[in-house]
C-alpha cells in the first residue's frame, strides 16, 4: 500500500480501531471479487466485452479509463443494480447473480442476491442520503432493517463511525444542513455501517466544491490505511489513486487494457492508449 502516514489523523485511526472495523475478515490475499467473461450490453452498445478481472481480499484497486469505458457499469453490476448479459461475477466465492441448482448455473433469485450483496457497500457521486432522515438515522436505518441490529447497537456503531469521518457534532442534522463534503462523509459512514467486505467508490468527490475534496479523500485514505476493507475505486483524483492503490486497472472499450501497481501505470505505462489518457487527466 502506498499510503502516507503523515497525511492521516491519528485520532481518526483510533476511532477506526474502536469501531471494530478491523474485525472484518483478515487480509489473506484470497480472491474476493471475480468477473469471468462478463458482457453487458445496452441495446447495440456492448459496454463490457467478455471482461475478466479479479480483486484480492484487502486490496485497494482503482479503475481508470475514458468516459463511457464502463467503469460505473462494473460497480453497478456488483451492486446488482444491473445484471450481466453473459458471464458470471463471484464475491467471496459466491455467485452474485447466479445460483447453482442441480449442478447447473441458473439466474439467482432475489433472496440469494440480497444475501451476497450484504458484503458490498457503495458510495455514489451524488451522496444519495435519505433527505427526510437525520444523519444518525441515515446510518442506522439499514443495519436495523437489513442486518437486524438493535437500535441501540446500531446507534453506538453510527456514533463511532461519525467520529471516524469527523462529524460527531452533526448527528442531529438533516442532510440539507450539511455541506457536500460533510454529506459525502455521512454516506461513507453509512456504507461502512453495514460492515461490508468491499467498498465501491464511484467518483465520490466529483460533485464537490474543490475546497471540500481534500477532507473526503483524507477520510478515505484513513479507512484504506486502518481497515481491512477491500476497496474498488473509480476516481479522477490521480494523486489519491497513487497513494491508496495496490493495483490500477486501465479500461478502454469494456476491456482491461493494462494493469499494475500505481508507480508502473502512472510512470511507465506500456500501452499508448494509457499514455494518451494519463496525459489528458494528469
Ligand atoms: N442505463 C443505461 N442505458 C443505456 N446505456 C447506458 C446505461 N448505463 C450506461 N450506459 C452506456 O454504457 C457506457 C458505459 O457507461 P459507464 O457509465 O459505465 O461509463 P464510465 O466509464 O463510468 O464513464 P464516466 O467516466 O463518464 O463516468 C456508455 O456508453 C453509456 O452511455
Ligand atoms: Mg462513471
Amino acid at each position: 500500500m502506498q499510503s502516507n502516514p503523515a497525511q492521516s489523523n491519528p485520532a481518526q485511526s483510533d476511532a477506526a480501531q474502536s469501531t471494530g472495523l478491523l474485525a472484518n475478515p483478515p487480509v489473506d490475499g484470497r480472491e474476493l471479487i471475480r468477473f469471468d467473461k462478463v458482457t453487458k450490453r445496452f441495446g447495440d452498445n456492448t459496454v463490457l466485452d467478455r471482461l475478466d478481472f479479479s480483486v484480492d481480499s484487502g486490496k485497494h484497486v482503482t479503475l481508470i479509463g475514458p468516459s463511457g469505458s464502463g467503469k460505473t457499469t462494473i460497480l453497478r453490476l456488483l451492486m446488482t443494480l444491473a445484471r450481466p448479459d453473459e458471464g458470471t461475477i463471484r464475491v467471496g466465492g459466491e455467485y452474485l447473480t447466479h445460483e447453482e441448482r442441480g449442478g447447473k448455473l441458473v439466474r439467482a433469485g432475489e433472496k440469494h442476491v440480497r444475501e451476497v450483496r450484504k458484503n458490498i457497500g457503495m458510495v455514489f457521486q451524488q451522496f444519495n442520503l435519505f433527505p427526510n432522515m437525520k444523519v444518525l438515522r441515515n446510518i442506522t436505518e439499514a443495519p436495523v432493517t437489513v442486518l437486524g441490529l438493535s437500535r441501540d447497537e446500531a446507534e453506538q456503531r453510527a456514533r463511532e463511525l461519525l467520529d471516524l469521518v469527523g462529524l460527531s457534532e452533526h448527528v442531529d442534522k438533516y442532510p440539507t444542513q450539511l455541506s457536500g463534503g460533510q454529506q459525502q462523509r455521512v454516506a461513507i459512514a453509512r456504507a461502512l455501517a453495514m460492515r461490508p467486505q468491499v467498498l465501491l467508490l464511484d467518483e465520490v468527490t466529483s460533485a464537490l466544491d474543490p475546497e471540500l475534496v481534500a477532507g473526503v479523500l483524507d477520510v478515505l485514505r484513513d479507512i484504506a490505511r486502518t481497515t481491512d476493507i477491500t476497496m474498488l475505486c473509480v476516481t479522477h483524483e490521480m494523486n489519491f489513486a497513487r497513494d491508496i492503490s495496490d493495483q490500477v486497472l486501465m479500461f478502454d472499450a469494456g476491456r482491461v487494457i493494462e494493469s499494475g501497481p500505481p508507480e508502473k501505470i502512472f510512470s511507465e505505462p506500456e500501452q499508448e492508449r494509457t499514455r494518451e489518457f494519463l496525459s489528458a487527466v494528469l
